[in-house]
């Protein structure tokens, strides 16, 4: 088992792969550890197993989101004070009344009237490349549906919304080389889509279309609102949220069945499968690996005594892998039940506000690369995303024999 310290905070540890034997070592020797070297991090509490994780996720009182942040980076106290106007860095109180008027527009009725326009994309998207028998599967294809389906429920017109993709990727591939290349080029991406959502939001005030941001703008019954400005936070952090996540949860499932080609097989021969095999995706891949709380008091935690103010880091991506919670935890295997996997979160007051959207995304992607694609196949190198926050993935070639348009 690899037990050589790692710096979890380095986004070189993750270039190759997520280190799962490290994670094991410290479930099983420490499973809160005090790292002191790792650097750019101020020190902090490494929680890894299953059951500390769900307890920092729901006991906000303790482990709060507030005043870091959520983000494991540690900000400048002007960035974090912009940062807590978004519902992911709050606490209740003032998060459950955030969350309450966003799910009064996040309905799900909503999210179902996106299903058929989800396959009609899905289609479209899969034509673009079925007559070459080639693509390169995020670029072309991972990545545009969650682009498309975010910046429908915005209400973002089609021919801006690589402007959000290129925002939202120099915002969080912060550390990736590829994507960023100085905290200016992040910043200013972040203006710009504040820039951007501000003049939306005015366009739907005075032109209102059927769309999540519109019916944001909206006074609800009980007379309360979003201001100007925590409607531009949310529109960011939708763009962010929704984005990477889910075209990294089906870049990283991809990947994984290649890996795994009985398993894709599998689904091949019986699409039943699909449902429950979405589920093992989810916690096999576990796009956001971790997320941070500030301790609120001292707190004993599996035997770890945490201090008032302490920094704690808790990985989704090493509880999806704890072995007394997981049967042979490292194998992916798509009749896994239960699955009890956190890659929407630990059941606290954040848990995924799209978990169901994501899903949905994630079964029309697949049950069409089923159907038209059964024999797509690895064509070149997994390229990952260097970052100690995203379970990402930048490309994969892939090949499958050519095929004609279903769209016409
Ligand atoms: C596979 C895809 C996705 C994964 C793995 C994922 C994961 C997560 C996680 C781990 C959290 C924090 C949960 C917690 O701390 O309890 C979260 C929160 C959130 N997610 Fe997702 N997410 C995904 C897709 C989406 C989509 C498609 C949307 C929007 C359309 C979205 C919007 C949000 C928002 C707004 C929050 C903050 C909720 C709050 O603070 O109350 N996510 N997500």
């Amino acid at each position: 088992m690899a037990t050589d310290y790692l710096n979890l905070m380095d986004p070189l540890t993750f270039s190759e792969q997520v280190p799962h034997e490290y994670f094991a070592h410290l479930r099983a020797t420490e499973p809160v550890s005090w790292r002191d070297h790792d650097a750019p991090s101020i020190p902090y509490w490494a929680v890894t197993s299953h059951e500390a994780c769900v307890r920092v996720n729901r006991e906000w009182e303790e482990f709060s989101s507030f005043p870091k942040t959520s983000l494991i980076n540690d900000n400048t106290e002007e960035m974090i004070a912009q940062q807590q106007l978004m519902m992911l860095n709050m606490d209740p109180p003032d998060h459950t009344r955030y969350r309450r008027l966003v799910n009064k527009a996040f309905t799900p009725r909503m999210i179902r009237d996106l299903e058929v326009r989800l396959h009609t994309v899905t289609d479209e998207l899969l034509d673009n490349v079925c007559e070459v028998g080639a693509a390169d599967f995020v670029v072309d294809i991972a990545a545009e549906l969650p682009l498309i389906v975010i910046a429908e429920l915005m209400g973002v017109p089609f021919e801006d919304r690589h402007k959000m993709f290129n925002w939202s990727n120099s915002m969080i591939g912060s550390e990736d080389p590829e994507y960023r290349h100085s905290a200016e080029i992040g910043e200013i991406a972040a203006m710009e889509l504040y820039a951007y959502a501000s003049d939306l939001f005015s366009k739907k005030r005075s032109h209102p279309t059927e769309d999540l941001m519109t019916a944001l703008t909206k006074v609800n019954a009980d007379g309360e609102t979003l201001s100007d400005l925590e409607l531009e936070l949310f529109f960011l952090l939708l763009a962010v949220a929704g984005n990477e996540t889910t075209r990294n949860l089906i870049a990283g499932a991809m990947n994984t069945f290649f890996q795994n080609p009985d398993q894709w097989q599998l689904l091949v021969n019986d699409r039943s499968l699909l449902p429950n095999a979405v589920e093992e995706m989810l916690r096999y891949v576990t796009p956001v690996m971790c997320f941070r709380r500030t301790a609120m008091t001292d707190v004993s935690l599996e035997g770890a005594e945490i201090k008032k103010g302490d920094k704690v880091v808790f990985y989704h991506v090493s509880a999806n892998r704890d072995e007394s919670i997981f049967e042979n935890p490292n194998v992916f295997d798509i009749t896994r039940s239960p699955n009890p996997h956190m890659a929407f979160g630990g059941g606290g007051p954040h848990f995924c506000l799209g978990a169901n959207l994501a899903r949905m995304e994630i079964m029309v992607m697949f049950e069409h690369l089923l159907d038209r694609m059964p024999d797509i196949t690895q064509a070149g190198p997994t390229q990952r995303l260097q970052s100690p926050f995203i379970n990402g993935i930048k490309h994969i070639p892939v090949s499958f024999t050519p095929s004609a348009k279903v769209l016409g």
